[in-house]
């Protein structure tokens, strides 16, 4: 299955991607922890990144394309399951360049799994964690990027007969019960 994960920062998208992979043996490809692998490791591309991390805005288009296209030729290479992107795509140039990449090999996304959350709860969630980009400010702006630019993708996907509401709150395993409902269902 080829799977997308919609939401909003904290909607709880990475909190549910090892389940769906023990269950369903789906891999995913998550943007944001590969982007925070480079930032660890220091590498160059980690170095351009991080400031835009920082501020809770988008890393540019061409460094999280090529990581993506890196991530898809991997997968193909094992064979795996399909896959779920986690923080990819981030707005509508990316949808449709992920539409296009997909499209080349025939392989066409099966889902898109939108994550609804009020931005109360997310606010409380992230400041609760404390990640690098977890500070009142950024937090802030992640989600305005996430209103001006991610938020469209709701409609884009909903046109294209592939967008699944999921309501995210609750506890984890409550979630991960109807996210499983849409998944057997689909499968
Ligand atoms: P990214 O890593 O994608 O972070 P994000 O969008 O800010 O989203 P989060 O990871 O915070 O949210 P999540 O939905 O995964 O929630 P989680 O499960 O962790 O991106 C970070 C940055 O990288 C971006 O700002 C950007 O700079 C860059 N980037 C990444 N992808 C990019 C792209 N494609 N293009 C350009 N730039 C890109 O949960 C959050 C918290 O809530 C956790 O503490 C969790 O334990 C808790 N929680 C989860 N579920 C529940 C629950 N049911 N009840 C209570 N608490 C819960
Ligand atoms: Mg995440």
């Amino acid at each position: 299955m080829r799977i997308v994960l919609l939401g909003a920062p904290g909607s709880g998208k990475g909190t549910q991607t090892d389940a769906i992979t023990e269950r369903y043996g789906i891999p995913t490809v998550a943007t944001g922890d590969l982007l925070r692998a480079e930032v660890a490791a220091n590498t160059e591309l980690g170095q351009q990144a991080k400031p835009y991390m920082d501020a809770g805005d988008l890393v540019p288009f061409d460094i999280v394309l090529g990581m993506i296209e890196n991530g898809l030729k991997k997968l193909a290479e094992a064979n795996s399951n399909g896959f779920m992107m986690d923080g990819f795509p981030r707005d509508l140039a990316q949808a449709e360049a992920l539409d296009q990449l997909l499209d080349k090999i025939n392989q066409p996304l099966d889902l898109v799994l939108f994550f609804e959350v009020d931005y109360e709860e997310i606010v409380g969630r992230l400041l609760g964690r404390g990640r690098a980009d977890d500070n009142e400010e950024t937090i802030r702006n992640r989600l305005r990027v996430y209103e001006e630019k991610t938020a469209p993708l709701i409609e884009y996907y909903t046109r294209k007969g592939l967008l699944r509401k999921v309501k995210g709150t609750g506890t984890i395993d409550a979630i991960g019960e109807r996210i499983r409902a849409v998944l057997d269902e689909i499968a």
